[in-house]
C-alpha cells in the first residue's frame, strides 16, 4: 500500500510538470485527490490492513495529500501571473487596470433631456405611484366602470385582500399611464396657475416590436385662466424639436381620449426620411408621437377646480417612441435586455 501511495505520488508530480493550465490543474486534483480520486480510493481499503501499520500509512496518505496540493497551487500561481514568493511586491512602473466604466441608460439619458426641456419652460417636474388605484388611473379621468376606453389599457390588477371591501378608490393596478400623476393627483393638491410634467413607468398588456409590457412616459398638464389650444401646439411644437433636436414639423389630428376634449393625436414628421415615406412611418411622412388635448371639464371638476374660471392643456406621450426615432433602433425589447454590447452605443 505504501508502495501504490508514492508510485501514484511520483506520477502525480511528473504531471503536474507538463500541465500548462489552471483548467488541466483542476482536473488533476479531482482525479487524484477528489472524492473518487485515486489516492482517495486507496486510502479506503486502510480498513483492511494490520493495526500497527495503520497510523503509518494514515501518516504517509497526509503528507502525500499535502505535498500534492501545495504543488498544484505553486503550478496554478504561475498561470495567474503570481508566483508564491512575489506576494506584497507593488511594480509601479505597470500600466493599471482600468475598471469597466457605465453610463446612464439611454431611457434614463431622454429623461433627462425631458426634464431639462420643460424645466426650461418652467414646467415643475412631479411623480406618483406606479401602483395606482382604479380611482386616479381611470375614474377621476372621466373613464367610469365598464367604459369602454378601458379596453385600449388593459393592465395588471394586484390580488384583492380577501373580504375587505375596495372602497371609492377601487382596486389596485399597475398604472396604464403617467396621466394617474400629472392630473387629478397633482391637480388635487395644487391650485392653478399649475405647470408640471409626470414621468415614468407606466404597464399595458402588449408585447411586440414596438410595445413591452412595462414601458416609460410622460405626461403634462397646464392649467391657468387664459390658456388655449394654440397654447398647447407651441408648448407641442417647442419641446419635440429640442427634444429630438432636430428642426421637425408637427400635425394634430382629431381624436378621442375620454379625459380631454377636444381631443387630439401629435404627430411629428419622420426623422428617418423627413417626410417623404418610409417604412419606419408606413410611407406617411409622419409619426406618431401621444395624445393630447384642452382637459376635460369633469376632470377640472374631480380636482375641485372651476372649469368656468380654469382651463388647460393635457398630453401623454411614450419615451420609448422618441428615443428608437432618434437613435434608429428597430426593436424596442432591446432597450430591456440589458446586453452591455447594446447599451454601450448611446
Ligand atoms: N394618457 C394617454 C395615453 O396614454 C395620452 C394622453 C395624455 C392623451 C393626455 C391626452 C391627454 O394614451
Amino acid at each position: 500500500m505504501k508502495k501504490t501511495l508514492e508510485q501514484l505520488k511520483q506520477k502525480a508530480l511528473g504531471e503536474i510538470q507538463r500541465i500548462n493550465d489552471s483548467e488541466g490543474l483542476k482536473n488533476l486534483e479531482t482525479e487524484y485527490l477528489g472524492r473518487k480520486g485515486k489516492i482517495t480510493k486507496v486510502l479506503r481499503e486502510i480498513k483492511d490492513i494490520s493495526e500497527e501499520m495503520k497510523p503509518v500509512i494514515g501518516k504517509l496518505a497526509n503528507e502525500i495529500k499535502i505535498e500534492l496540493t501545495d504543488a498544484i497551487k505553486t503550478a496554478d500561481s504561475k498561470f495567474s501571473g503570481k508566483s508564491s514568493t512575489d506576494k506584497g511586491f507593488f511594480d509601479p512602473t505597470l500600466p493599471g487596470i482600468r475598471s469597466a466604466e457605465g453610463h446612464l441608460h439611454p431611457i434614463t439619458q431622454m429623461l433627462e433631456r425631458i426634464w431639462d426641456v420643460f424645466r426650461s419652460m418652467n414646467f415643475d417636474i412631479v411623480d406618483g405611484p406606479e401602483i395606482e388605484n382604479d380611482y386616479y388611473n381611470f375614474q377621476a379621468l372621466n373613464i367610469p366602470q365598464d367604459h369602454p376606453a378601458r379596453d385600449m389599457q388593459d393592465t395588471f390588477y394586484l390580488k384583492k385582500e380577501k373580504n375587505k371591501s375596495v372602497g371609492k378608490y377601487g382596486e389596485l393596478l399597475l398604472r396604464t399611464h403617467t396621466s394617474s400623476a400629472s392630473q387629478v393627483r397633482t391637480m388635487e393638491k395644487n391650485k392653478p396657475p399649475l405647470r408640471v410634467i409626470a414621468t415614468g413607468k407606466c404597464y399595458r398588456r402588449d408585447e411586440d416590436v414596438s410595445h413591452t409590457p412595462m414601458f416609460h412616459q410622460f405626461d403634462g398638464v397646464a392649467v391657468d385662466s387664459d390658456i388655449t389650444f394654440s397654447d398647447l401646439k407651441g408648448t407641442l411644437h417647442h419641446a419635440m424639436r429640442e427634444i429630438l433636436e432636430k428642426d421637425i414639423k408637427v400635425r394634430f389630428r382629431i381624436s378621442y381620449f375620454p379625459f380631454v376634449e377636444p381631443g387630439a393625436e401629435f404627430d411629428v414628421t419622420c426623422t428617418i426620411c423627413n417626410g417623404k415615406g418610409c417604412p419606419t412611418c408606413k410611407n406617411t411622412g409622419w409619426l406618431e408621437m401621444g395624445g393630447c388635448g384642452m382637459i376635460h371639464p369633469n376632470v377640472l371638476k374631480a380636482a375641485k377646480y372651476d372649469p368656468k374660471k380654469h382651463q388647460g392643456f393635457a398630453f401623454g406621450f411614450g419615451i420609448e417612441r422618441p428615443l428608437m426615432i432618434k437613435h434608429k433602433i428597430a426593436d424596442i425589447r432591446t432597450l430591456f435586455e440589458n446586453d452591455a454590447r447594446f447599451l454601450k452605443q448611446f
